[in-house]
């Protein structure tokens, strides 16, 4: 590793502590909120706390510390980090760069529809039919899917409001801005959602949805597609594999527990994603009964348990819907806003570490671009679907291929008692033979994943887009991805051998 002179100085967090929180901000995000309780209810309710606890102990964590050893030992961003590892892998760091490129445009629209709902919480202004309200007189939904340039101010607004947000605190640097507002928004969202979670726990109906996503089936246990679920879960919640936890653990002071922090990560992660699930299901709960159906036919997640479940009902509250729906959206918006620091902190690091550029001028280098494109795509009338197709091509595919091949190939040229070496060497819980086996076991099993996954989209097409569509924002961009982060790896770093 070479030693740059006039390379600007690398910034830091404070302590331990600020990183502990700027990484459980990442890793606490929408996930955690709409994604977690329906994938538990949808793959055996209590019996899923078996493979998830396992992908969490197996997978997850060590996991983990694969990306803290990489980005504490090389000290810099994903690709420059890899670079450090093996000159070969750079291109692992430009393609994780790249995925955090596509879900930083998206990303941010869904945080900036939360700010709306916030906002819209104080009068039910989504009216008697949310559905009708979201597509129609929000969105504004165009009929044919396309890029168009019909903007709708009402999202359009919010959106915008976002990335001045996010700007001025990625601009402001790692500890003062990153490390500080995590260290804030943190224990608040924790606070916010506390208060919904017993709130909802109190609501007529409320042992109902918890039966429901409680229940166990353990016969589900028996099929792969479960435990699947559990270790997409896993790797999507706690940010692995995307070269953020690689990128903030270079900005760990060089002596810093790493296994220790990272256990702590990982379970503060796992517990907000149960608490989730119990508001969240409490509430479905409430909507059931009050609506006089089962918890089946109102269970659901993403958009449709945030911006027409969670309406439909704070609508149905006979007080104190407002404040369900402020803290609700609230604690959207803010697991959003530090999840999104995260992902844009992985691409201004890399142009960070490749021009030299300060802070200021490579977080606008990045930040304005992404934020027109976003704007562009988004704030118009065609964003919904593009969004789907974006979201499911990143996470299925992208994700899990740069995680497969880049463990395959540290597995393969011995990388592994490298980064373990250098985690022992910090840090007061020690590594032995069995992390590096449980690493090949999880590698194997996300290549398992990988095919599957493929397989299943290559016969049956992804819900009924049409297929310019798909091969365009689908196929298209997961290949291109690939090819332009090859193409950067070709460029020359400055004073880097
Ligand atoms: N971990 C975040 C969540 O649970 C999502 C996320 C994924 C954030 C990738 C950053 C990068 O929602």
């Amino acid at each position: 590793m070479s030693q740059q002179s006039n390379a600007p100085q690398r910034e830091s967090f404070s302590g331990r502590r600020a990183f502990i929180f700027a990484a459980i901000g990442s890793a606490v995000g929408l996930g955690n909120i709409w994604r977690f309780p329906y994938v538990t209810y949808d793959n055996g309710g209590g019996a899923f706390i078996v493979p998830y606890l396992i992908a969490l102990l197996t997978a997850g964590i060590p996991i983990l510390f694969v990306d803290y050893a990489i980005g504490h030992k090389y000290r810099g961003s994903a690709p420059l980090a890899f670079r450090r590892l093996n000159r070969k892998f750079e291109i692992f760091g430009w393609w994780q760069v790249l995925i955090n490129v596509i879900i930083a445009i998206y990303y941010a629209v869904i945080i900036g529809w939360a700010a709306s709902y916030t906002y819209f919480s104080l009068n039910n202004a989504w009216g008697k039919d949310p559905k009708a309200f979201f597509f129609g007189e929000y969105l504004k939904m165009s009929s044919d899917v396309g890029v168009g340039l019909d903007f709708v101010a009402g999202v359009l607004l919010p959106l915008i409001g976002v990335w001045v947000v996010v700007i001025a605190l990625l601009g402001t640097g790692v500890q003062k801005g990153i490390g500080k507002v995590s260290m804030i928004l943190m224990p608040l969202l924790t606070a916010m959602f506390a208060i919904l979670v017993v709130y909802s726990l109190f609501l007529p109906g409320a042992t109902k949805g918890l039966d429901a996503l409680f229940t166990p089936n353990w016969s589900k246990l028996a099929e792969p597609s479960v435990w699947i679920a559990a270790y997409g879960q896993i790797f999507f919640s706690l940010s692995i594999c995307f070269g953020i936890m690689i990128t903030y653990a270079s900005y760990l002071k060089p002596k810093s527990d790493l296994s220790g922090t990272g256990l702590v990560v990982g379970f503060a992660n796992s517990s907000f994603e149960i608490l989730a699930g119990v508001g969240v299901f409490a509430a479905l709960g409430f909507m059931a009964q009050s609506m006089g159906k089962e918890v089946s036919e109102v269970a659901t997640s993403g958009i449709g348990l945030a911006f027409i479940a969670f309406p439909t009902i704070i609508d149905q509250m006979p007080v104190g819907g407002a404040l369900i729906g402020v803290l609700f959206f609230g604690s959207l918006l803010f697991a959003g806003i530090t999840s999104l620091i995260s992902i844009l902190e992985v691409i201004i690091a890399a142009v960070q570490d490749k021009t030299y550029l300060p802070r200021v001028p490579a977080t606008l280098l990045v930040c304005v671009p992404l934020s027109l494109v976003s704007i562009v795509l988004f704030g118009t009338t065609t964003g919904l679907a593009m969004l789907d197709v974006l979201d499911k091509f990143v996470n299925s595919f992208g994700i899990v291929a740069v995680a497969f091949v880049s463990l395959v190939c540290m597995v393969f040229s011995g990388c592994l008692k490298t980064l373990s070496d250098h985690v022992n060497s910090v840090s007061s819980l020690k590594l032995g033979k069995g992390w590096q086996c449980v690493v090949v076991l999880t590698t194997i099993l996300l290549g398992y994943m990988l095919i599957s996954e493929i397989i299943k989209i290559a016969q049956n097409g992804y819900d009924s887009y049409p297929t310019w569509f798909l091969n365009t924002f689908g196929w298209g961009m997961a290949i291109a991805l690939v090819v332009v982060a090859a193409a950067l790896s070709l460029s020359k770093w400055k004073q880097e051998k």
